[in-house]
């Protein structure tokens, strides 16, 4: 190991934790062993990891998958956490191909589970060892350095992929059906895109609340996925006779219109979500998969007096107690087994540019995982 390399890691050990004995060298030079007071752990950090860089926006091709990224240094509040799994989510594209705005270079990814391998100054709540899942940025990677304020203990009884599978996904359903639109028992809600990561939980979840659903999706696998939910209507909305969705729609609710539509498709369906809902309805837009809605003039809601939403579920989980409400929720119907978990594949790390192909080309069906 050259000495500034030696250099940059003393200080970077230094700023850990005061858990810490003394770093010892061991055969491999990149490696060092750390000994912790509190506890009886002992935990190996190297000093490079794998991960996947975006440097510029565009297609699946700009993700570059590196074996020696720097591991990132814990700061204050922090944590740092070795992944044992994470998720990819429909926004990771749109960071991708610069819908959305972000500093570039940067490492995708935006939930994760793992063990805590570091923790920043000033951090308290978790110790080294801990099964965590976490928000933040930075998934697509071996270690992630990530706020302790949005990382949670995992109970005992749940998997790592269930987790992940429901995380990030499952913490805005239950926010939007909570918080945007408070669903009722007997409500007829439209749901769009029902067999994908969000959607799959959310048709569970308006069910247990005892909503009538209507989902769409495209296909018939999905279809029957959705149906196997306890969805009251399905319509495959990319089928012949489901093209004319709103018409079906009409017909399902006696011609009256659905109570909500929660339309993460955008572009494709904003207008249909708009004829499709009840006078004095509610539309949730909360996704762009198909591209963004367009500016809507005010006027076109007069006409049915509808309301409509924008959210997005970190307005919801801002507040610690926010999101410890929120995670507490999930991890309890995750063990009683009231919600389930759909994972449509666990994809090597280098496999990423796939990934993201597979979810832009509609191929998948509930959650896809990334195996750092
Ligand atoms: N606002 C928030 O805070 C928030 C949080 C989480 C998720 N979301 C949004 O929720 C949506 C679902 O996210 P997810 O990660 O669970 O993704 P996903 O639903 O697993 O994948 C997106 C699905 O959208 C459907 N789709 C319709 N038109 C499409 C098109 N032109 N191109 C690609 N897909 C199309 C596809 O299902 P079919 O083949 O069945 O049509 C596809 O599988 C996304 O729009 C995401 O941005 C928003």
């Amino acid at each position: 190991m050259s000495l500034p390399t030696l250099r940059r890691t003393t200080l970077r050990l230094a700023s850990l934790r005061n858990h810490i004995i003394h770093p010892q060298p061991l055969a491999n030079p990149r490696l060092f062993q750390f000994h912790f007071q509190s506890q009886v752990h002992t935990m190996s950090l190297p000093t490079t990891m794998r991960a996947v860089i975006v440097e510029q926006t565009g297609g699946p091709e700009v993700l570059q998958f590196k074996t020696d990224h720097p591991v990132p240094t814990p700061g204050e509040g922090q944590l740092l956490v070795h992944n044992n799994i994470s998720g990819v989510n429909y926004i990771d594209t749109y960071f991708r191909t610069g819908l959305y705005a972000s500093p570039k270079p940067e490492i995708l990814g935006r939930e994760g589970a793992g063990i805590v391998a570091a923790i920043g100054p000033n951090t308290s709540g978790f110790n080294v060892g801990d099964r965590v899942a976490w928000l933040a940025t930075g998934g697509y990677a071996e270690y992630t350095a990530v706020p302790a304020a949005k990382t949670v203990k995992i109970p005992e009884g749940v998997s790592d992929e269930d987790v992940v599978a429901s995380f990030l996904s499952g913490l805005t359903v239950l926010s939007f059906a909570k918080e945007t639109y408070p669903v009722q028992k007997g409500d007829w809600v439209l749901l769009h895109a029902a067999a994908g990561g969000a959607g799959f939980l959310m048709t569970q979840i308006l069910k247990s609340i005892g909503a009538k659903v209507i989902g769409t999706a495209g296909g018939a696998e999905k279809c029957a996925l959705v149906k196997s939910l306890g969805a009251d209507v399905v319509i495959d909305y990319r089928s012949e006779e489901g093209k004319d969705w709103v018409k079906l729609v009409k017909e399902a609710t006696g011609g009256r219109g659905v109570d909500v539509v929660y339309d993460s498709v955008g572009k494709d369906t904003w207008e249909g979500s708009l004829e499709a809902v009840k006078r004095k309805g509610t539309i949730v837009w909360f996704g762009n998969a198909s591209g963004p809605v367009p500016p809507i003039p005010l006027p076109k809601l007069s006409p049915k007096n509808v309301k409509i939403a924008r959210p997005t579920l970190f307005g919801y989980i801002e507040t610690r107690e926010e999101f410890e409400y929120y995670t507490n929720e999930l991890f309890s119907l995750l063990q009683s087994g009231q919600l389930k978990t759909k994972i449509h594949k666990v994809y090597p790390l280098e496999d990423i540019a796939q990934v993201h192909k597979d979810l832009e080309g509609r191929k998948t069906m509930g959650k896809s995982l990334l195996k750092p």
